[in-house]
């Protein structure tokens, strides 16, 4: 037990800890009680007050009105020669019994201080806010997407269907299909897109880093280190969605983390205790084949199906050849440092040959590159990359790779065949548009899919 003294010692400890002024008085309004920071802001000492009556010392003083209707008040301005100040003023009771009065008082300067600083701190997040807001916009929309391949046709349709729903989205396709675009139309189109969109490549980022990239971590947690905690990516796309890229290359530890945030809405910062709520979408993107990775236990299974409540596979380019002329044309369009540059039928018709391991990104760059190289504005075969020529070019680079000329004509018709049916679809109506596009009677449009092995 401790003695009254030692509870009395302590309370006179608190009173002159406190970074405010305090005033006490009794219930006859006798001043009772004052510390070290009320001399500090009013200039009054203590062997000046303590044992007065308030209002002879302190004339216009409103605690004694405290005592007579107990109400409380609060930021009381008060003025006194060069000092300005704000008091809050409470009764102080004991079995219902007003006993005195207390009086707590900040100097004007302080609280401007404190003011001005915090408004200095909130037009910081504010500025902040919006630079994050602006770096994780997403760029693109549907419009943006060229394609008129019946398969991505199909793709942007499901995908617009997918994005007015709140379900998670897996997008899988090789590298430079357009996953991330696809992503960030998705976004766009849904109802989340005045809040952020933040893409992070699981890949990049080194596993040992990926938790706290992701989910922040608490003040101090690492022992090593003072650092103030972070942030994590999760927390920064609330309300909107998170593109988590090459998803394949996440720890299992981590995808079991993942998993949680997924089912339950919730995670918990490195070293921290409390589950924090968040309100994300999830679209998640790989090259890789998850199912394979499931198999042999690399990647979870349980998340594999959480995340795979809606797959878009995005075809390649090599397999939607008919999109490379108006994608071509876009990025001609597009450059406006040279303006009015065209492409020659040669190498229009090598770039339509070409299987374009890397796909739009490659093709995309590969213009690029051929615009920088071009002279007069045209773009021949020879400003082509290396890599594109080299593959084209024989000793005599007008003759292709020899081929009998009948398998010349059957592989001519095939592309003809397969890039007309691209275009009006294979439904029956679709094949009698073909056969006219073409030339030729529906009759001999079945015959030749037989003959040339073509599936549709
Ligand atoms: N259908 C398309 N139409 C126009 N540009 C596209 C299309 N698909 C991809 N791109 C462009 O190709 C590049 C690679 O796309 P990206 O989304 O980064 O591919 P991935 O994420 O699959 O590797 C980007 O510059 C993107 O804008
Ligand atoms: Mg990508």
């Amino acid at each position: 037990m401790h003695t009254e003294s030692q509870k009395v010692g302590w309370l006179e400890g608190i009173i002159e800890a406190v970074h405010d002024g305090i005033l006490v008085i009794d219930r006859d309004g006798i001043v009772q009680i004052i510390n070290e920071e009320y001399t500090n802001i009013t200039g009054v000492k203590k062997e000046q007050i303590i044992g007065k009556p308030l209002v002879d010392v302190r004339p216009g003083a409103r605690l004694p009105t405290v005592l007579k209707d107990g109400k409380p008040r609060a930021g009381v301005f008060r003025k006194e020669k060069s000092m300005e100040y704000v008091v809050d003023m409470a009764p102080i009771f004991e079995k219902n019994e007003i006993i005195g009065a207390v009086s707590v008082c900040k100097s004007i300067p302080e609280v401007y201080q404190l003011t001005k600083e915090l408004s200095k701190s909130k037009k910081r997040v504010s500025q902040l806010e919006k630079t994050f807001g602006r770096i994780h916009q997403a760029k693109y929309s549907f419009t943006n997407i060229i394609g008129k391949n019946e398969r991505l046709k199909k793709m942007i349709e499901q995908a617009k269907k997918a994005a007015s729903s709140d379900l998670n989205i897996l997008l899988t396709g090789e590298s430079g299909t357009g996953k991330e675009l696809f992503a960030q139309a998705i976004h766009n189109e849904s109802t989340r897109n005045r809040f952020p969109f933040v893409p992070v490549n699981c890949a990049a980022i080194p596993s040992s880093l990926l938790e706290s990239e992701l989910f922040g971590y608490e003040e101090g947690s690492f022992t090593n280190s003072k650092r103030d905690g972070k942030v994590g990516l999760f927390e920064l796309a609330n309300q909107g969605t998170l593109f988590l890229d090459e998803i394949g290359d996440m720890p299992l530890d981590l995808q079991a983390k993942l998993l949680r945030v997924l089912q339950e809405g919730t995670f918990r910062k490195i070293g921290g205790l409390e589950e924090q709520r968040v309100d994300v979408r999830v679209i998640a993107a790989t090259n890789k084949d998850l199912l394979n990775m499931v198999q042999k236990e690399r990647f979870r299974e349980d998340l594999y199906y959480r995340i795979n409540t809606v797959h878009l596979s995005i075809p390649p380019l090599r397999e939607r050849k008919v999109d490379i002329p108006d994608i071509i044309s876009f990025l001609l369009e597009e450059q406006k440092s040279n303006p009015g540059v065209e492409i020659d039928l040669e190498a229009m018709n090598t770039l339509q040959q070409y299987d374009w391991p890397g796909n739009i990104r490659e093709l995309k760059n590969a213009i690029h590159y051929a615009i920088n190289m071009c002279e007069n504005n045209e773009v021949k075969f020879e400003h082509l990359p290396e890599t594109i020529k080299k593959l084209f070019s024989s000793p005599d680079k007008q003759i292709r790779p020899l081929q009998p000329l009948e398998e010349l004509i059957k592989e001519t018709e095939k592309k003809a065949i397969i890039n007309v049916l691209e275009q009006t679809g294979t439904s029956v109506k679709g094949k009698k548009e073909a056969a006219k596009l073409l030339g030729i009677s529906l009759a001999s449009l079945y015959n030749k899919l037989t003959k040339l092995h073509i599936q549709i």
